[in-house]
């Protein structure tokens, strides 16, 4: 696990981070030295999961806003509202994340009956919705919730696709993975994320069949530097 984050640590907004992935999400880059801001459709509920993820820490690097307001207080968002609110999410901070790195953990797969969703991947359409001054990254679309919130600290036994458009962008973003504890392979363009939220599908049937809800990837054949 890389332990010493950049230089300059930058401040990550998590929308939606008051459900199941988010909290995970904040609770790695809160042990590994970021400031986070939880955002959430009101205010108190965002205040309260960053006040219960202090409390498990014990530190005091998350706090809560609305959504807006956590985007437009961050360097950079990462997208964890439930699937369904996908789309009319992204069209309400398009304002707010003017300017910023959005990384968009959604996989739009149903986990009662899994199957891969249709084109264009939800990145894409993020990124087409937001326009070319916000860099959309797509990743964590395969990261157990569960799986975040154990043995923090701890490097994690999971590998992350990172897709985007721009690879600077998804240099940044693999550095933030790697601070979480997990390794980042750069996996090819926006569109190559409808696979991974695919993948999503392939895990949650896996977790079916064999019992379990953690099921992962890894990568293998590649050396990294
Ligand atoms: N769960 C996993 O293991 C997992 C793994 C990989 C990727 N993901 C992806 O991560 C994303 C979040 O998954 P999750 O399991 O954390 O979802 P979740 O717990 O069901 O919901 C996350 C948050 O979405 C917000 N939300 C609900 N309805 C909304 C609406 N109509 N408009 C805007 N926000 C709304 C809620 O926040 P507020 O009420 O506070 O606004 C809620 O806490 C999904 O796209 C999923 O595909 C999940």
């Amino acid at each position: 696990m890389t332990t010493s984050p950049p230089t300059k640590l930058s401040t990550i907004a998590i929308l939606g981070g008051t459900g199941k992935e988010g909290p995970g999400l904040a609770m790695r880059w809160a042990s590994a030295g970021y400031a986070i801001i939880i955002g959430s459709r009101q205010l108190e509920k965002a205040q309260a999961t960053a006040a219960d993820i202090n409390a498990k820490l014990n530190m005091d690097r998350v706090s809560g806003l609305e959504n807006s307001d956590a985007a437009r207080s961050a360097d950079i968002a990462v997208l964890t509202v439930v699937q369904s609110a996908h789309q009319a999410a992204v069209e309400g901070l398009r304002d707010a994340l003017q300017g910023k790195i959005l990384i968009d953990a959604t996989a739009r797969v149903d986990f009662r009956a899994p199957r891969p969703p249709e084109q264009p991947s939800a990145a894409r359409i993020a990124q087409d919705i937001l326009g070319p001054g916000v860099k959309v990254v797509a990743a964590y679309q395969n990261v157990p919730a569960g799986a975040l919130k154990k043995d923090l600290g701890q490097p994690m036994d999971v590998d992350v696709l990172v897709c985007a458009d721009e690879v600077q962008a998804a240099e940044t973003v693999m550095q933030l993975t790697q601070a979480a504890g997990m390794h980042a392979y750069y996996a090819g363009s926006l569109d190559n994320a409808i696979v991974v939220e695919g993948l999503t599908s392939i895990l949650i049937s896996m977790n079916k069949y064999y019992g379990g809800h953690s099921a992962a990837i890894r990568i293998t054949g590649i050396q990294q530097p």
